[in-house]
């Protein structure tokens, strides 16, 4: 095969009017005899490859013929505008050189079950659809790092395997540590604020555990978290900075993943919406809301999916439920001063029913409120002595939250499970593959 230019699909229409090579995989095929149609794909995009039987060496005619669903190759054509193709292009192709033919694929065009495609997730991943929010997963993570990177804040790496609880100790992951016990970290908040008053405002971004036996589709058993904590300041403005960041990874996936927004079906009006500032409403207020929506729920009482998604519907963009009762909230948030009995944080709900997306709160900042709490909470005070430190020398108020970024991608790609929303989802029952 003559060396042609190489590209990928991405960048195949800068050679229009050229002829280029292309390492690829078949996507599908179509043929009417006198002509096959290739659809390539090579994780940069798709390109449809035409032949015409009359016009191509019978030895390529034939190679495209052995193509079977996934076989890989390297095609060689001329690049061509096709204003019916996605691309905008097509590759007249002159030249196949198969690397190898694919024995029967198991996921076909036809419809497959969850189960059965969630066993072959490793190869499911080729789908345009799985593409498209693996691609849109990565823009929010960029989006993310820039959002804090712009703005002052330092990346902080928190550890994964941790002595003690941070977030109430019924969903530890448990494991030794040579002799001692551990545990995976459920939230790296503790060692962020260490971090946010040696550094002033710091983000981490990781992966979390939480042994959950829940089977939602919200609930993963690994999911990653990005958790900012900042250092002299309280409530209310950690509730702007919120609201600007993900009005900010909105703007940022609407700017560059259009193509992969219209590959999923998203209503992108209700993305449009999403701009600071948003609703807030306190947990008494939701309460009434959901009194007036035939939901009566006691007071003190946490909300659950159903609920939130009730909440949600009353506005369109996302919306702030701010101070819950002290008693159902982590021990280290603060209570409102003027009312202890609720706590200075905010859960912030995601509209069309995709539930809590970010929590975060203002934390206690005095060392004997916060001894009181472990008291309450019946934690080992030892294990805390070092988070104790932290309110003996030099403490300031300072506040944080985490946004769960399996749900926001769930939530900006309108998914209505979490399960797609990472390339090996982690879920009660399911490890493998
Ligand atoms: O509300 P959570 O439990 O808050 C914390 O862990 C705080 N320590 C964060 C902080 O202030 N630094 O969890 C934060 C977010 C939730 O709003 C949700 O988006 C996500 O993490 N989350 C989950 N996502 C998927 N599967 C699960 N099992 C999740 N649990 C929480």
């Amino acid at each position: 095969m003559a060396s042609e230019t190489r590209t990928d699909i991405a960048g195949a229409g800068a050679h229009a009017g050229k002829a280029v090579t292309i390492g690829c995989w078949l996507a599908r095929k179509r043929s009417s005899g006198k002509i096959q149609f290739l659809q390539l794909r090579d994780g940069t995009g798709f390109i449809q490859g035409v032949l015409a039987k009359d016009e191509a060496a019978p030895d390529v005619w034939e190679a495209a013929g052995k193509l079977t669903q996934e076989s890989s190759l390297y095609v060689t054509g001329v690049v061509r505008e096709e204003p019916r193709s996605p691309s905008g292009f097509e590759i007249a192709v002159t030249g196949i050189d198969i690397l190898q033919i694919a024995k029967d694929y198991p996921i076909t065009p036809k419809e497959h079950g969850v189960d059965f495609l969630m066993d072959h997730r490793h190869l499911w991943l080729r789908a345009p659809r799985q593409r498209a929010i693996l691609r849109i997963r990565a823009e929010i993570i960029a989006a993310v790092q820039r959002f804090f990177d712009e703005r002052g804040f330092t990346r902080v790496d928190p550890p994964i395997l941790t002595p003690s609880a941070a977030e109430g100790t019924t969903n530890l992951f448990h494991t030794k540590y040579f002799d001692e016990d551990a545990y995976l970290t459920q939230s790296g908040q503790l060692y962020m604020e260490a971090a946010a008053m040696a550094l002033g405002k710091v983000y981490s971004f990781g992966p979390t555990f939480r042994a959950e036996k829940s089977k939602t589709r919200r609930h993963l058993i690994e999911f990653w978290m990005i958790e900012p904590e900042m250092a002299f300041v309280e409530h209310e403005e950690s509730l702007r900075v919120e609201e600007q960041f993900v009005s900010y990874v909105v703007a940022q996936v609407l700017e560059r993943c259009r193509p992969e927004l219209a590959t999923l079906g998203r209503d992108v009006a209700a993305l449009e919406r999403v701009k600071p500032p948003f609703p807030r409403i306190s947990y008494d207020e939701a309460i009434g809301l959901l009194k007036e929506a035939g939901m009566e729920l006691p007071w003190g009482e946490d909300f659950g999916a159903p609920h939130e998604t009730a909440i949600a519907e009353k506005f369109d963009r996302p919306v702030f439920i701010t101070r819950y009762p002290t008693a159902i909230k982590a021990f280290y948030m603060k209570p409102d001063p003027e009312r202890p009995e609720v706590v200075l944080c905010a859960d912030l709900i995601a509209p069309e029913g995709y539930g809590e997306i970010i929590g975060g709160s203002q934390r206690i900042d005095d060392p004997g409120l916060l001894e009181a709490r472990f008291a309450e909470h019946t934690l080992p005070k030892e294990a805390y002595e070092w988070y104790l430190d932290l309110r003996r020398y030099g403490s300031v108020p300072h506040s944080g939250f985490g946004l769960g970024l399996e749900r926001t991608v769930a939530w900006i790609c309108g998914l209505d499970h979490v399960r797609e929303t990472i390339p090996f989802p982690r879920m009660l029952y399911r490890l493998y593959p």
